[in-house]
């Protein structure tokens, strides 16, 4: 990737000639009513709803193509909303930021555009919304939406410096768009000028799709602080003796509770290679911090303490593996895991019958079993995170129009924003909502 440089926001006034973008080697300038940096999925929602208001804009991104989140979301099918939307489904500083966008934007409107474009979509657990064939369905839709409102869409574009125009009526912007045949032609360097400037460049999640800290250096440029970032919904790391553990486990998946003081989930987990993932430990990831446990809760249909207790008077001659197995039924767990935990937290009682432990001991086994206790090392990170928590902060952003209060027509939409949603097509309703709103005024 190409460097970026970012200049004081001060610049003299400068008039703007139309042009035809990439017709000359010679640097052009092109002006615009609104420039939207990033082409996913709030940029081009944002662009398409300015664009129905007659506004002339144009959409630059640093990549080959647009919406690539997009197309990999949802495994393929883009999870694109959810039947069940409300703030307290989103993280942020600001619980309430949120809260206007998303009432102005539903997801019932995005439904209503899915529905009008035809595109075959079907509910899974907990609301969520999927293609039944493919996420491209959403990006063609988006697309033509595009295409239809007037939008210019130039990728392979790298943005080198923005400034703000001494009166505040718009933005330059020096950028460098790489030519199709790099044989042929170089790079070609052209300014933009537009009223506008929209700031929708994502988060930090998954660098080889074009990812960049690229929008919190602008929001920095222009006064705005940082929420520290870090990777979210992301598999949980682990190591010595319990990632063995979980390794050898690797491919099992069965219904917890996942847990931490701030928030639980019912969901499935899944052991991998690498640790622990599946939506109950993604949604966790959202709340933990570096050093804290986490809680496995891996009979949520018993207390285990009184399982544990009543077993010892009906089976007395039972080992815990036995009834753990025989009595439960469907709830039991997988044999595998059965013995895993097995030596983990009862290897000292493993073949010792019931009668002979201690009612205090069972019962402290059984609020393991409902509460096991796990330190992650770490997270597998912006790698395979889905998204990015914290961003840019949103105290000094209008949570009606999500423009900058500090500088005049700067605005920032989508997850480059200190906005996190939880899984389940929450973050595309929040880059759907807060593309909308802005696009509403720019
Ligand atoms: P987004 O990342 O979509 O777009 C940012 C754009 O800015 C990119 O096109 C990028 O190339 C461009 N850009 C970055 N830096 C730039 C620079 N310096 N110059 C120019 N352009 C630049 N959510 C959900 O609700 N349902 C789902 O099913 C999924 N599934 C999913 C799977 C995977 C694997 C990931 C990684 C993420 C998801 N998500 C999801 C999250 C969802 O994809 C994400 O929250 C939205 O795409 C955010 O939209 P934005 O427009 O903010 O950023």
């Amino acid at each position: 990737m190409q460097q970026q440089h970012i200049s004081p926001n001060t610049s003299p006034k400068i008039d703007t000639v139309q042009n035809h973008a990439g017709s000359t080697n010679a640097p052009s300038t092109l002006a615009y009513d609104v420039i939207i940096i990033g082409a996913g999925a709030s940029g081009l929602f944002c662009a398409l709803t300015a664009g129905k208001r007659g506004r002339r804009v144009l959409v630059v991104d640093h990549a080959n193509k647009a919406g690539k989140k997009i197309l990999m979301s949802g495994g393929g099918r883009c999870n694109f909303t959810n039947y069940d939307i409300e703030p307290k489904h989103y993280l942020s500083s600001n619980p309430h930021f949120c809260k206007s966008a998303l009432s102005r934007y539903l997801n019932w409107d995005f439904i209503g555009m899915v529905s009008q474009y035809q595109i075959p979509y079907h509910e899974r657990e907990h609301g969520q919304l999927f293609c039944d064939t493919s996420a491209n369905d959403i990006l063609q839709m988006l697309l033509t939406e595009c295409r239809a409102n007037q939008v210019t869409i130039q990728l392979k574009t790298t943005i080198q410096q923005i400034q703000a125009l001494p009166d505040n009526t718009g933005f330059v912007l020096t950028v460098n768009q790489q030519a199709n045949q790099p044989a042929h032609q170089k790079s070609s360097e052209q300014t933009l000028t537009c009223h506008s400037l929209v700031v929708a460049t994502g988060g930090l999640s998954i660098p080889t799709m074009g990812a960049t800290g690229f929008g919190y250096q602008v929001a920095q440029q222009f006064g705005h602080t940082i929420v520290p970032t870090s990777a979210g919904l992301v598999p949980f790391t682990f190591t010595d003796k319990i990632g063995d553990a979980i390794k050898s486990l690797s491919g099992v998946s069965f219904e917890v509770i996942a847990f931490n003081e701030r928030i639980s989930f019912r969901l499935p987990v899944l052991f991998t290679h690498r640790g622990l993932s599946g939506p109950a430990m993604l949604q966790l990831s959202n709340y933990w911090h570096v050093g804290e446990p986490i809680f496995i809760n891996l009979f949520p249909n018993l207390d285990m303490a009184v399982f544990l207790t009543e077993q010892k008077k009906q089976h007395p001659k039972q080992l815990i593996r036995t009834v753990l197995n025989d009595q439960i039924g469907a709830a039991a767990l997988p044999k595998k895991v059965m013995i895993t935990l097995q030596n983990l937290l009862w290897q000292d009682m493993a073949e010792t019958e019931l009668a002979n432990i201690k009612d205090e001991k069972l019962a402290q086994l059984g609020e393991q079993l409902n509460a096991w206790r796990l330190t992650p090392s770490g997270t597998e990170g912006y790698r395979t995170a889905e998204v990015t928590r914290g961003g840019v902060a949103t105290d000094k952003v209008s949570s009606k129009t999500m423009q900058s209060q500090l500088q005049p027509n700067l605005y920032f939409i989508g997850e480059v924003l200190d906005v996190t949603g939880w899984l389940g097509g929450y973050n595309f309703q929040w880059a759907w909502a807060s593309g909308f709103v802005a696009g509403e005024v720019v």
